[in-house]
């Protein structure tokens, strides 16, 4: 954190505006960074209205004391919503229109103002990655937005940020970054590039995880998990991701899950659904995992990833739709229009096996009260 304002001044950054939310400036971590950069002769803004999926409302207002405050740069601070809200503002304040507009298949054409993110969740990786999710606060739609004029200008990892997150955050975003690592692994786009990030990342992820939940003063587990996460961006953001997240983004959209759990309620039962697609590719994500080794076969190796994920799903106290508190009738009404939103967002395409709209909703109709 120490290194931030070298960062600016670098970047030749003036007048930037810190974009974070309201529990953060509750920790006064926002105000202690906007010190430190004025002390520098720099006019420092901050935006605290960012909120949990972010939305076009929010970002608007972003926009607005952006432009109004003649403001060059952004800071982004705090977790994904924070980052992928800064990376919104900077494009609509470099490209116009709204953000319906930039949602794939299209993209923003345009680099926004330089971006400095800074992660304290390990974490989306969305400080290493090509992406924003936006909630159109309209249609309530969650929306994809990719290109490479959305990859922020540097990145501040700092591993020490992450130490006060709660138990549930931790599961819920060290999930995140695991579904990212096995789905860029796994994906029809992954590469040489992202593999070596990917396979990295869930070897990590995997062993530290579970010491992070239960011992949040860990440092070891902590600082591995910040870098794995980061690791796992840089993957999917080179190779994409699939399915899970596909499914995932609706179910946020709809009953408001937090993005990692939503993940989690899926990773099981869409892994099993696609090891048929690249059985192969699943084996060595269980082998790097070390839930499998080399004597196992493909086809042992992915029948203990699946059971391993069931099991760590229950280590990490992950709830079902139905334990969540969701509504059972109004989930099953949805599932036409999720299935549709997920097929949309292009990721599912990205699956070794592409589903159907009826594959989609047998799986959310599967997830709804686990095996
Ligand atoms: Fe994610």
């Amino acid at each position: 954190m120490a290194e931030v304002v070298d960062v600016l001044t670098r970047l030749e950054c003036r007048r930037p505006l810190i974009v974070t939310d309201a529990f953060l400036m509750s920790q006064g971590l926002p105000q202690r960074l906007q010190v430190q950069i004025e002390a520098r002769e720099m006019v420092c803004g901050i935006f605290h209205e960012t909120v949990p999926d972010p939305t076009t409302e929010a970002i608007e207002r972003g926009v607005r004391a952006f432009v109004e405050n003649k403001h060059d740069s952004l800071v982004s601070l705090g977790g994904g919503s924070p980052i992928d809200t800064a990376k919104a503002i900077g494009m609509l304040v470099a490209n116009g229109g709204r953000a319906r507009d930039y949602k794939v298949p299209n993209a923003p054409a345009k680099a926004g103002p330089k971006h400095i993110a800074i992660p304290t969740t390990a974490g989306t990786g969305s400080e290493v990655t090509r992406f924003t999710v936006v909630t159109d606060s309209e249609t309530q739609e969650k929306m994809l937005i990719a290109g490479a004029t959305l990859l922020p200008s540097a990145a501040v990892v700092d591993y020490e940020l992450t130490l006060t997150m709660p138990a549930r955050l931790t599961a819920d975003t060290g999930t995140d970054s695991l579904t990212h690592a096995i789905e860029a692994y796994v994906s029809r786009k992954a590469n040489g590039f992202s593999d070596v990030f990917a396979l990295a990342a869930m070897k990590t992820i995997w062993r530290e995880l579970p010491t992070a939940f239960v011992e949040p003063g860990n440092l070891r587990a902590r600082e591995a998990m910040m870098l794995a996460a980061t690791q796992a961006g840089l993957a999917f953001s080179n190779a994409s991701v699939a399915l899970v997240h596909g499914m995932s983004r609706p179910l946020g959209a709809h009953f408001h899950i937090p993005h990692g759990l939503s993940n989690a309620m899926l990773l099981p039962a869409v892994t099993a659904f696609s090891v048929v697609g690249a059985p192969g590719r699943y084996a060595e994500c269980a082998r790097a995992m070390g839930v499998a080794d080399v004597k196992d076969s493909d086809e042992a190796a992915n029948t203990k990833l699946v059971e391993g994920l069931y099991r760590r799903n229950e280590e990490l106290q992950v709830p079902t739709p139905k334990a969540y508190g969701i509504d059972e009738a109004h989930y099953h009404s949805l599932i036409p229009t999720m299935a549709a939103q997920a097929l949309a967002s292009g990721s599912p395409q990205n699956n070794p096996r592409v589903p159907s709209a009826e594959e989609i909703a047998e799986l959310y109709r599967q997830v709804w009260a686990g095996r």
